[in-house]
């Protein structure tokens, strides 16, 4: 391949690329001149490749260093040794791989790619940083129950200073895949069913992942996964089949994309699924005419794990070659683990398929953003063995894991006040998750251990509490004797903590189950321990929202501890023996029964909606269940006692590009200090479209004393109110709009009503 003359036109882009970047909050200090200096040296060395090359620089897979978990996270790469992947990178065959071990391996492969390749393009490392790195946080849908973003991007800057440590460059993160169906595994991975919780906690990672300076030696690319809509999967059923309108799609799945590239994250991960019959990593439309035309996104596109080369099997492609085609043409920018691009791209640009200048953006896009994490100016910035060990587990990174752990817990019930527990109360752990090192950190944890987390009975015995462990039963089959053993300890004991919930195996990727509930040996553990009527606090263990029933549901308390990570049992047992007061809620629905998911709080109400609390012929309900939820979304308790009421809303007129302060007094009437999340509805009365029956558009943590009662303030504006119209485009309508001040999405609160004028 002869080398090209650098074009102004394609120095222009690249120049504009890093300049956009520049300009974004986060870059300003990053100079126009720099961004000219950088741009030339990319179109110098794009001059300078072949073509093979260019393929290769858009070409990432697995990392083959042994040892790694990251192979059981994936199908299996292609079998190949670490000493041929060198090779391979040397030869200029890949761009870089993910998933890998540490900074030794990241050592050994960036050497021998800065020593011996022909153009010394630094590789880059990039792995699934998803909840934290050695130090884990809970995972992403609990983390999202604290209702507090900015916690999020604590804890996503201490998981990136620990994994940039580790030679990580690139974290395949934030997922913010909005989740409205309990029944898909992935729900664990994100921030829930709420689009405005969505964008808060998108926009919060990413700041996080990056830091100050995506050059700095603690900094993490981000990358927003999976674009997009990847958590409408009909049925719940991981990869499969999404359908649906466009008004959907971008009222609700698209924003916390838009809010994560607004926060200045310069890659995304092209979906596995498909939307209305075209798959996202072959779909022009998404990746191309919105992506980049309407949004103006200057970032790189990476496919998922083998997204190409599954168009073959969705039916789109004939071949290999036939999907690196339609996937680099659609827009995706590089090719994940598939090898595709490699095979075929030089092919495809020699026979006239594929544009060279469609490759040459691709590799343009792939070189400014290793320009950006500063690995042209040092490739081994974060490759340093000793700063890897340094950074692992500090203590306070191990202290806000503690304190991420408890914010996210979520309290449903606590009838009778039986929490918190007296330190001096005879307690008996029962259940398969009361002991022992598993199901601690939660899924999609490719660097951290089980082995290094507290378990719940240690964080009770830490907290001076008096317990004893019984397991009862397994997680998903019986225990001999188990049930015999527990209602013993249970006779034994002045209080019972029940420990039941899903193994962390049973969320996650493609871990989509038919029958969201506590599984049935738990289940009769739980009836066989409640007759013996001792009060009992259940503790859930779990990924996703469960059908809760019988005994579990009864429960006097009920807390969802989800999986909290390296400091598990220590953040339960602050809530359990009230160190802590709950503060969590919940940021997705925990329906009646299975049968009624997708089930989301936003919904809309039909034209037959089922009178509120009761059945009635021909109405929008199941036979059995309410069309509501048991525990709904918003849903959390604390250790005081919350009241709303004095709804205020001035003269009720919000003036079309004017401001309207609405306000409730909530009032603390228990003995503890609390933190109330307290959050603002709206539902749009008439509409050209149809609205959801509510709609979060504000909250806030607010503290509040024992006794005290403080009026929370929310102002609103006209974009709050704003939606997807049928113009096919963002609109708002003036009217009249209900307002709920409320501790959730069922509850009453305080309410009111204010009229939009024009
Ligand atoms: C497949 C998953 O869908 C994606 O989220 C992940 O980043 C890749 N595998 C790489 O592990």
């Amino acid at each position: 391949m002869a080398a090209q003359t650098v074009s102004r036109r394609s120095a222009l882009k690249a120049a504009a690329l890093v300049a956009a970047w520049s300009a974004s909050p986060l870059r300003a200090a990053a100079r126009a001149a720099d961004a000219a200096q950088v741009s030339s040296k990319i179109e110098a060395l794009i001059a300078a490749m072949t073509l093979d090359e260019k393929a290769g620089q858009l070409t990432l897979m697995p990392s083959a260093w042994g040892g790694s978990k990251a192979a059981g996270l994936n199908p299996p790469g292609n079998g190949q040794s670490f000493e041929s992947q060198i090779e391979n990178a040397v030869a200029g065959k890949l761009t870089g791989v993910f998933n890998g071990n540490g900074a030794v391996m990241a050592q050994r492969m960036q050497r021998a790619v800065m020593e011996r390749s022909r153009l010394k393009i630094p590789l880059i490392f990039a792995a699934d940083v998803i909840h934290g790195h050695r130090t884990i946080f809970p995972i992403p849908v609990g983390e999202a129950a604290s209702f507090e973003p900015e916690l999020a991007e604590r804890t996503a800057r201490a998981a990136a200073f620990e994994a940039a440590g580790a030679g990580i460059d690139w974290t395949f993160a934030p997922m913010v895949d909005i989740a409205r169906d309990q029944r898909w595994g992935r729900v664990m991975e994100g921030a829930g069913e709420d689009v405005l919780i969505g964008r808060a906690f998108a926009a919060a990672r990413v700041r996080g992942f990056q830091g100050h300076r995506l050059t700095d030696d603690d900094a993490m690319l981000a990358c927003a996964k999976h674009f997009a809509a990847y958590g409408a999967a009909e049925a719940g059923l991981d990869y499969n089949t999404v359908d649906l309108s466009e008004r959907t799609l971008r009222e609700v799945y698209l924003p916390p994309f838009k809010a994560a590239f607004d926060a200045g994250a310069v890659s995304t991960m092209a979906s596995f699924n498909e939307i209305s019959g075209v798959p996202s990593t072959a779909n022009h439309w998404l990746l191309t005419e919105l992506l980049r035309n309407e949004w103006g996104f200057k970032g790189l596109v990476v496919s998922d794990y083998t997204g190409d080369e599954e168009l073959i099997l969705h039916g789109v492609a004939r071949d290999g070659r036939d999907a690196a085609r339609l996937a680099i043409l659609a827009g995706t920018d590089m090719s994940m683990a598939s090898n595709l691009y490699a095979l075929h791209l030089p092919d495809l640009v020699r026979a006239g398929e594929v544009p060279l200048e469609r490759v040459d953006e691709a590799v343009r896009r792939t070189l400014t953003i290793k320009s950006m994490l500063g690995l042209f100016d040092d490739p081994f910035r974060r490759i340093d063995p000793n700063r890897e060990k340094y950074r692992s587990r500090r203590p306070a990174a191990l202290a806000l894991a503690r304190e991420a752990g408890w914010k996210s817990i979520v309290m449903l019930k606590n009838e009778g006040d039986i929490l918190p527990l007296a330190k001096s109360a005879k307690v008996a752990v029962i259940g398969p998750f009361a002991a022992g090192q598993h199901d601690l950190i939660g899924g999609w944890c490719v660097y951290g251990d089980d082995e290094q987390a507290i378990d719940l009975a240690t964080g009770m015995r830490n907290a001076g509490g008096q317990i004893t462990v019984t397991q009862g039963s397994g997680i998903e089959e019986p225990l001999e004797g188990g049930v015999e053993a527990a209602v013993a300890a249970a006779r034994n004991a002045e209080v019972v903590v029940l420990s039941l919930g899903e193994s962390q195996d049973m969320s996650g990727e493609a871990q989509s189950r038919v029958d969201i509930v506590v599984p049935p040996p738990q289940q009769a553990l739980a009836e066989a321990v409640a007759a013996v009527g001792k009060p009992t606090v259940v503790v859930l263990r779990n990924g996703r929202a469960l059908a809760l029933a019988g005994a579990v549901r009864d429960a006097p308390a009920i807390l969802v501890t989800w999986y909290l990570g390296s400091e598990s049992g220590n953040a339960i047992a602050d809530i359990l023996y009230g160190k802590r007061s709950p503060s969590a809620r919940l940021p997705i629905s925990f329906p009646y029964a299975s049968g009624q998911e997708p089930y989301y709080y936003d919904r809309k109400t039909t034209g037959r909606p089922q009178p509120a609390g009761e059945r009635a012929d021909y109405k929008a309900q199941f036979r059995t269940v309410p069309n509501a939820a048991l525990f709904p979304f918003g849903h959390g308790l604390t250790y005081g006692k919350i009241g709303y009421g004095d709804f205020a809303a001035g003269d009720g007129k919000l003036a079309w590009d004017g401001a309207l302060e609405v306000s409730a007094l909530v009032v603390n009437s228990g003995k503890r200090a609390v933190d109330e999340v307290v959050q603002l509805y709206v539902h749009d009365k008439v509409a050209s479209v149809t609205r959801p029956v509510r709609q979060l558009v504000a909250f806030r943590k607010v503290a509040l004393a024992p006794g005290a009662s403080q009026r929370v303030r929310f102002t609103i504006r006209r974009d709050a109110l704003e939606f997807y119209g049928l113009a096919d485009k963002p609109t708002v309508e003036p009217g009249e709009f209900k307002v709920w001040i409320a501790p959730s999405a069922q509850h009453d609160g305080a309410s009111g009503s204010i009229t939009l004028v024009r």
